[in-house]
């Protein structure tokens, strides 16, 4: 009988993520609960890192109250290794993101790193991407031309609420979630949405999928290669 809580099965692939941080380097470290963990565990070895590109304000903040420097993108040009969540994970490494609503900065570190590795705990692996609700983030203006284009295709979308009013995303963006689709072709899936007028960025991560799964599971870490 398994005496761990999810918050457990978070801490221990936070924890075991450290093995990937390459020592000297700047790390790119994504958003979300199961990160959380992955910055407090970095904390402990944050003298034998440059620092941190991070994903979202929230994670910037967070790296930031534990003496963990935070680098620009733009001024990196490239870093070995991206620690991230995921809200879904495939048997081939592909992703469904955004649940957090930082998946374009996932993204773009995500597309500059050389290894992506995701931890989550077990209740995330799939055998097909689409249950959990797909985040698509919108330029305002396009949402609701969007949600007909999810519409056309057999889902069911909606713009995300915060507090009874349309989510703003860390870029002033919206997020579309959508519901109803089985992602069966991952990669055409991402190119296809990618492609609509005023979607900034889909939550299909297979362009930019995982190499590396650690997966909290009652019996330890289990560790996924794609
Ligand atoms: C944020 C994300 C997160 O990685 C994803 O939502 C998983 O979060 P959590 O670790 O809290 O379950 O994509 O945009």
């Amino acid at each position: 009988m398994s005496t761990f809580s999810q918050d457990d099965l978070k801490t221990l692939v936070g924890q075991a993520a450290l093995k990937y941080v390459v020592k000297g380097e700047i790390v790119g470290v994504g958003t979300g609960s199961t990160v959380n963990k992955f910055i407090d565990a970095l904390a402990s070895i944050k003298d034998q890192i440059k620092g941190a590109v991070s994903s979202s304000n929230a994670s910037t903040e967070r790296l930031k109250a534990l003496g963990i420097r935070v680098f620009d993108s733009n001024d990196v040009e490239a870093l070995s290794v991206y620690i991230d969540g995921a809200d879904e994970v495939d048997h081939q490494g592909f992703l469904v993101k955004g649940g957090g609503a930082a998946l374009t900065r996932e993204k773009i570190i995500a597309a500059q790193s050389h290894q992506f590795v995701c931890i989550a705990d077990e209740s995330k692996l799939v055998q097909t991407l689409g249950k959990f609700p797909l985040p698509v983030e919108v330029i305002p203006m396009a949402v609701q031309r969007v949600i007909r284009q999810f519409r056309a295709m057999g889902g069911t979308a909606q713009v995300r609420l915060r507090d009874g009013v349309a989510l703003v995303t860390d870029n002033g963006q919206h997020i579309v979630d959508v519901t109803g689709l089985q992602i069966t072709d991952p990669l055409a899936f991402e190119t296809l949405v990618s492609q609509w007028p005023g979607v900034v960025t889909v939550g299909v991560f297979a362009h930019q999928k995982a190499q590396v799964c650690l997966l909290g599971t009652a019996q330890g870490v289990r560790t996924l290669t794609f």
